[in-house]
């Protein structure tokens, strides 16, 4: 691809989270950065692959529920269970804009947009510290009907926008944009429970290798939700939200390192 945004001397969010769940589209300074996080945090595929069930169990609930439209932010590269895979699976009709700012997911947006005839996926690149950009765009107009209840799906993402003023503004500016009835699903990465050796083991890692990334607390991401009704059973781990019968029982709040929810704009909001 010719993208001169393509820095494989760098580590990316994206690569570095494709080489943690096992896949091939990762290069050396991806996988240096993810072995150095992985010194400070053994437990980080544990994480990555929890974090990716709670994606699935999440858009599982929404699409049997009547949810129709998600715009996912912070897509990653393609992998098992993409958000289109999950919801038209269960409702065809089904239509997801997929958002990312990674060159590299860009060029494999091909595989996201593998939609059914029914339904409908598009690939926006853009940049979620951009909101407005984001809901100008009209192939997301043209994709989605803002006037119903869209899934505003910020999974495993906000962390990289490590400053708050910005991140809090996007959330509000895409939330507002969406009808009563829309949800916001989220998951983030925590040091609650993480020594304070890690924590600085780690950001040396991101410093290191250039990776702008920052944890917040459980309070500091349910704030991302103020104004919004809680899905039962409320701010959890990503194993511990709505596990699926059989499932076995989930890791340690100290191995998942995130928290996620999922909430529903309510009509006064
Ligand atoms: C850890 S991956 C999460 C992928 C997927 N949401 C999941 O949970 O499995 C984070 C993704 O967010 C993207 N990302 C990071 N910062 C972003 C930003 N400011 N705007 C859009 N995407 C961003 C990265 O490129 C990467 O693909």
């Amino acid at each position: 691809m010719n993208d001169s945004r393509l820095d494989i001397t760098r580590a990316h969010p994206a690569r570095r989270y494709d080489y943690w769940l096992g896949g091939k589209d990762n290069f050396a300074a991806d996988r240096e950065s993810g072995d150095l996080v992985a010194e400070q945090f053994p437990a980080i595929r544990t994480a990555v692959v929890e974090n990716r069930k709670f994606l699935r169990r999440a858009v599982t609930y929404l699409s049997e529920r009547g949810m129709r439209q998600f715009l996912d932010v912070g897509t990653g590269l393609p992998t098992a269970d993409n958000t289109h895979e999950v919801a038209q699976r269960i409702a065809p009709e089904s239509r997801i804009v997929y958002v990312d700012n990674d060159p590299l997911v860009l060029s494999h947006a091909r595989a996201l947009l593998t939609s059914t005839p029914q339904g409908r996926t598009a690939y926006l690149d853009a940049d979620l510290r951009d909101p407005g950009v984001i809901l100008a765009d009209p192939v997301l107009r043209a994709t989605l009907d803002l006037s119903q209840p869209v899934a505003l799906m910020l999974v495993s993402v906000l962390h990289f926008v490590t400053d708050d003023t910005i991140a809090h503004r996007a959330v509000r500016t895409l939330l507002d944009a969406l009808p009563a009835g829309s949800y916001l699903v989220l998951s983030h990465a925590t040091n609650d429970f993480m020594p304070a050796d890690a924590v600085e083991g780690i950001a040396a890692a991101d410093r290191a290798t250039r990776v702008d990334f920052g944890f917040r607390t459980r309070e500091q991401i349910a704030a991302f939700a103020d104004g919004l009704q809680l899905v039962e059973p409320g701010i959890v781990s990503t194993a511990e939200w709505r596990p699926e019968p059989g499932d076995d029982p989930p890791p340690a709040r100290e191995d998942t390192a995130g928290w996620c929810l999922l909430a529903r704009k309510p009509h006064t909001a």
